[in-house]
């Protein structure tokens, strides 16, 4: 297996205040990786820095086997046609349809033509079950619906690796099953993922592999049974939900 992601001892302080102090783990092609930890140890910050939202103090990040974290800002763009960030509440645009924010990218970073893009836009909206809406506007959905549409758009280039920063926060169980099918649908086709969650029955559905920080570092790393036979009082306290 390709380690299609590799990070390796990142450091990022915000204003002296130190948030990774050497972070490393490897996504391997075609797994989803659940990146896990306490609230505030730098999960986001760390998904922003993959695709040069944040830039690390320290480290490497190598996509492909390419180093990526020194990239020009005009070279990230061409990287996040690669690794696309799911943003946490969908960020769509309110005034057009929900088709056309999801041909958004394809106008924006493909030559493709109108009719191909009516039908790349088309089939993902089936695949999230949302071309019944393709007409309506954001503020017309559900949140639910609204980061069904998100991953719609984030799927939209084809991207190698989708980076997904809590998918189901704040859905209720319904809306969290169908975004977690998005997902398993999204990973049956051999997209590789990085999954940041709180919600822990969600990750043991998902994931392959899970690390969690803890205090700038990585406080666990291993396979989901690795995960759920470890008798580490910390990975534990995130097991029972303490
Ligand atoms: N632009 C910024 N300027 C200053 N501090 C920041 C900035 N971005 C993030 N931080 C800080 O970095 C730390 C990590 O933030 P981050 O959002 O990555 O946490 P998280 O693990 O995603 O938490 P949560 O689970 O609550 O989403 C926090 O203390 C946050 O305040
Ligand atoms: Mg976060």
């Amino acid at each position: 297996m390709e380690n299609i992601l590799e990070v390796k001892n990142v450091f990022k302080s915000f204003e002296g205040k130190e948030v990774h102090r050497g972070v490393s783990f490897t996504l391997q092609e075609g797994e989803t990786l659940g990146l896990l930890g306490p609230s505030g140890t730098g999960k986001s910050v760390l998904l922003r820095s993959l695709i040069g939202l944040d830039i690390i103090d320290e480290g490497e990040i190598f996509y492909r086997g390419k180093r990526i974290d020194l990239l020009s800002e005009k070279q990230f763009c061409q990287i996040r046609t690669k690794i696309s960030y799911s943003f946490q509440n969908g960020a769509l645009f309110d005034s057009i349809s929900v088709f056309e924010n999801v041909a958004y990218p394809l106008f924006e970073h493909t030559q493709l033509k109108e009719l191909e893009v009516e039908k790349r836009v088309m089939e993902i909206l089936e695949v999230v079950n949302m071309a019944d809406a393709r007409d309506l506007k954001p503020s017309d959905l559900s949140g639910g619906m609204q980061k069904r549409v998100g991953l719609a758009r984030s799927m939209a280039l084809q991207p190698d690796i989708l980076l997904y920063d809590e998918p189901t926060a704040g859905l209720d169980p319904i809306n969290v099953e169908m975004v977690l099918e998005v997902m398993k649908k999204f990973k049956a086709q051999g997209f590789s993922g990085v999954f940041v969650t709180h919600d822990i029955p969600a990750a043991l559905k998902i994931c392959d592999r899970v690390v969690i920080l803890k205090q700038g570092k990585v406080g666990f790393s291993g396979t989901i049974s690795e995960f759920e036979k470890s008798t580490d009082p910390f990975v534990q306290s995130f097991l029972t939900g303490l």
